[in-house]
């Protein structure tokens, strides 16, 4: 496997609006983001994941972009940017900006024109459809809810909105749109910028007449072209969000000879906690044996070729540590054993704001609090469908957008040092305890652990590229090895807060403890409460 400079990074992911307020708006905003750089050096990241500072009505929190070569004014200027790639570059952290090409806000120019009339030059940069029989064109649904078309009254047709109807999908198909993006990448490398992520790249092929959303047969066209247009000796790292991907269409977006994508965002060890076929709201109990088959199916697949992710966390995603974790009395042994079994797979690891603090779950009183688009709207559905207030909130605790979007806990000041105003979604109130000056003051901290996982794979070739091989443990313990020449690490993690017994730990061969969340590590055959450990022989 040909060696690469972002095979060793790791990237911290911000959600600006929940990260730093600098001026007291309440909002999240660029100058926020650059006081906090030296931070975020210290934790060792290298890469920052912007999600989109774009100009955007923001019906889906910039997910929706009116003008992609601009700031939102809420965020800062054009000048603010600048200065953040450059601050950023001086502390050797590169900035990934988040490309939203799959759709644009309907207030974007392209939609503004293409609104006016059927033979607008811009027209086609959308999906029309006339209606049948005085309704919409197909049965097709929102992943917001609802139907995915909307009527457009002016010019009598349907369009297109995957999303909310706020968001209409761009035509792919049509040429000139593919350049409109290039371009508007090519902008954004020309700033200097060090990455992209896409947003939703598996459903920008979209053939509706042949009910293809996901995957679509000219996807990879389009990939390979953009890839020849702009990425092409633009020296920046790639990685595609693709919910509906397998292991084998993996291999297709990534495989270096294919020149499409660097990685993918694949979402199958996420969704464990769903009943399959319905709705991300429709819960079912975690079973570890799932996650291993999942995450082991994906380091297997892409070991020879293409590269994974590794994630826990987005701002799409409930905590983990509220998850697969305990977030009360085992929340520093939790999130630690968690960041362990991810940090020393293979792949480049993401780290979403507050994850390094073990932000949890908020459980908000009532819905007045909830700011998310997805959640609200999945609210008035439900109540609509019959299911009743507790079931929803029962729902929405566990998997609502904006257990990920509570503001950053920097302090125990008012609204945890986020703001000095009133914040645009409430502060998780357990601040108090949870937060990153307690965690810069304690030896014993989850800030700490990862600083120190993160140093681990800077240090050893063995955790960049060392083989992965699942072991066969107790099912309350997730176990696997790493190996690299003559060189092996075994990572045994407790996935319970009980003690359990664990066989490999008395058959393991004489070595060194690497790294372990708990202070004295001893091996008499037990592992304690999420307790994890890293462990190196020579073979
Ligand atoms: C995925 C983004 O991560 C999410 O926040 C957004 O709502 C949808 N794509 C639509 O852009």
């Amino acid at each position: 496997m040909k060696r690469e400079w972002w095979h060793k990074s790791v990237v911290y992911q911000i959600y600006p609006r929940s990260f730093q307020d600098s001026n007291g708006d309440g909002i999240g905003d660029l100058q926020g983001i650059i006081s906090r750089l030296d931070y975020l050096q210290a934790l060792g990241v290298d890469l920052i994941w912007l999600c989109p500072v774009y100009v955007s009505p923001n019906e889906d929190n910039g997910y929706d972009v009116s003008n992609y070569y601009d700031i939102h004014p809420e965020y800062g200027t054009m000048a603010d940017m600048e200065q953040l790639i450059d601050e950023a570059a001086q502390r050797g952290i590169g900035i990934m900006m988040d490309i939203v090409a799959n759709h644009t806000s309907d207030e974007h120019p392209w939609f503004v024109s293409a609104s006016k009339d059927r033979n607008n030059p811009f027209r086609q940069f959308y999906v029309w459809r006339d209606g049948k029989d005085n309704r919409e064109p197909s049965e097709l649904q929102s992943f917001f809810g609802g139907s995915a078309w909307e009527y457009h009254e002016q010019t009598g047709q349907y369009y297109l909105h995957l999303f909310s109807k706020k968001q209409p999908d761009l035509n792919w198909h049509y040429p000139p749109v593919r350049q409109a993006i290039y371009d508007v990448m090519r902008f954004w490398i020309s700033k200097g910028i060090r990455g992209f992520r896409f947003d939703v790249i598996d459903l920008i092929a979209k053939e509706v007449d042949n009910n293809i959303i996901a995957n679509g047969p000219l996807l990879h066209k389009y990939l390979q072209e953009m890839h020849r247009e702009v990425l092409d000796g633009a020296n920046v790292v790639t990685v595609g969000e693709a919910g509906s991907v397998d292991v084998e269409q993996a291999i297709l977006y990534t495989a270096p000879e294919r020149r499409e994508l660097n990685m993918i965002f694949s979402f199958e060890h996420l969704a464990l906690d769903e009943e399959a076929g319905k709705q991300k709201w429709d819960l079912k109990p975690l079973v570890l044996d799932d996650l291993k088959q999942v995450l082991s199916k994906w380091q297997y697949g892409l070991a020879e070729s293409g590269w994974n992710s590794l994630f826990w966390n987005n701002h799409d995603q409930p905590r983990i540590v509220s998850r697969w974790g305990n977030d009360t009395i085992y929340r520093y042994e939790s999130a630690t054993m968690l960041a362990t079994l991810l940090h020393m797979m293979k792949g480049t690891p993401y780290i979403y704001q507050g994850e390094e603090i073990g932000m949890t779950n908020v459980r908000f009183p009532d819905l007045s609090y909830y700011r998310d688009i997805e959640t609200l709207q999945m609210y008035k559905e439900r109540i609509q469908k019959g299911y009743s207030h507790e079931e929803i909130m029962t729902s929405i605790y566990a998997k609502s957008r904006d257990n990920a979007r509570t503001p950053m806990q920097w302090d125990q000041t008012d609204h945890a040092g986020f703001t000095t105003g009133t914040p645009w979604i409430a502060v998780n109130p357990n601040y108090v305890n949870i937060n990153v000056e307690k965690d810069l003051q304690a030896e014993r901290s989850i800030y700490r652990y990862y600083q120190r996982l993160i140093q681990l794979r800077k240090k050893t070739d063995i955790v960049v590229y060392g083989d992965y091989q699942l072991l066969e443990t107790e099912p309350q313990i997730y176990a696997y090895t790493r190996q690299l020449g003559k060189e092996r690490w075994y990572i045994i993690c407790n996935f319970t807060d009980k003690m359990v017994e664990c066989k490999l730990l008395n058959q393991l061969p004489t070595g060194e403890m690497i790294l372990s969340n708990y202070q004295k590590s001893f091996l008499n055959g037990s592992l304690r409460p999420y307790e994890a450990i890293i462990w190196k022989t020579r073979i």
